[in-house]
């Protein structure tokens, strides 16, 4: 039996806040601690031949419901990373991209955040995508409505597909991390097929040493895509 390939893998890093709170620090440690790790997995997922894009879960449309002193925490976090992160990108061969309503950020982020892409653009190793102010429910409603806008009378499952934001791939492969057991409106299209998998782990914990266990446990999975095999 041939085994599964990963293309796309899609990560729901949740348990941050359990992780602080369970060693008596505050919330945002765990924040900081959680970004890290989204390094340590990027990185791991570059030097996968197989891996072509892993998609993070950094910010829903539904975490501005969050103190707001966390969210305010969690965009300056974001920016620092970014700072930071660039030259990891331009290393190791990784695009960045963003997925998710970002005109309500600040306008220093947006601008980052478009630097970022613009700056990686060209690279081929891996495409990074964090999910930022996302939802799969709103990235669905905007792709229809932009096709209307277009003209169609008729709207195919391709239409959709190729207008999403998300540059159109399935994916392969989802983890959730800390022992939640729901999709929280991430990505609900591209999930379609996909093999699951949720782990006690929380996010910070998490290591590539897990992921690589995770990915073996998928390879032998028997995906069948409603057929028979
Ligand atoms: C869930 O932890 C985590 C998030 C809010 C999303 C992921 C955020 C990060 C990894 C940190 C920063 C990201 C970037 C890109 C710099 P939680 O707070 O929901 O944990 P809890 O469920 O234990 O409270």
């Amino acid at each position: 039996m041939s085994k599964n390939t990963i293309k796309h893998l899609a990560i729901i890093m949740d348990g941050n806040g359990r992780w602080a709170t369970k060693q008596g620090l505050k919330r945002t440690q765990g924040h900081e601690a959680g970004a890290e790790m989204i390094r340590d997995i990027t990185t791991y997922c570059a030097a996968n031949p197989n891996i072509q894009t892993a998609t993070f879960y950094a910010f829903s449309t539904e975490n501005w419901k969050r103190p707001k002193l966390e969210v305010e925490f969690l965009m300056k976090l974001l920016d620092r990373y970014l700072q930071k992160e660039l030259e990891t990108y331009l290393s190791n061969n990784i695009r960045f991209l963003v997925i998710g309503e970002i005109d309500i950020f600040s306008a220093s982020l947006r601008e980052r955040i478009k630097l970022t892409e613009e700056l990686t653009k060209n690279n081929t190793n891996l495409t990074q995508i964090l999910a930022l102010n996302y939802g799969g429910r709103a990235e669905i409603v905007g792709a229809v409505n932009k096709l209307i806008r277009e003209g169609k009378q008729m709207i195919s499952e391709a239409d959709i597909s190729t207008t999403l934001q998300t540059p159109y791939s399935d994916i392969d492969l989802l983890i959730r991390t800390s022992g939640e057991e729901r999709i929280s409106n991430f990505l609900l299209w591209q999930l379609s097929y996909s093999e699951l998998y949720f782990t006690p782990t929380l996010w910070p914990d998490f290591t590539s040493k897990e992921l690589a266990e995770i990915i073996t446990n998928f390879e032998q999975r028997t995906r069948r895509f409603g057929g028979v095999k």
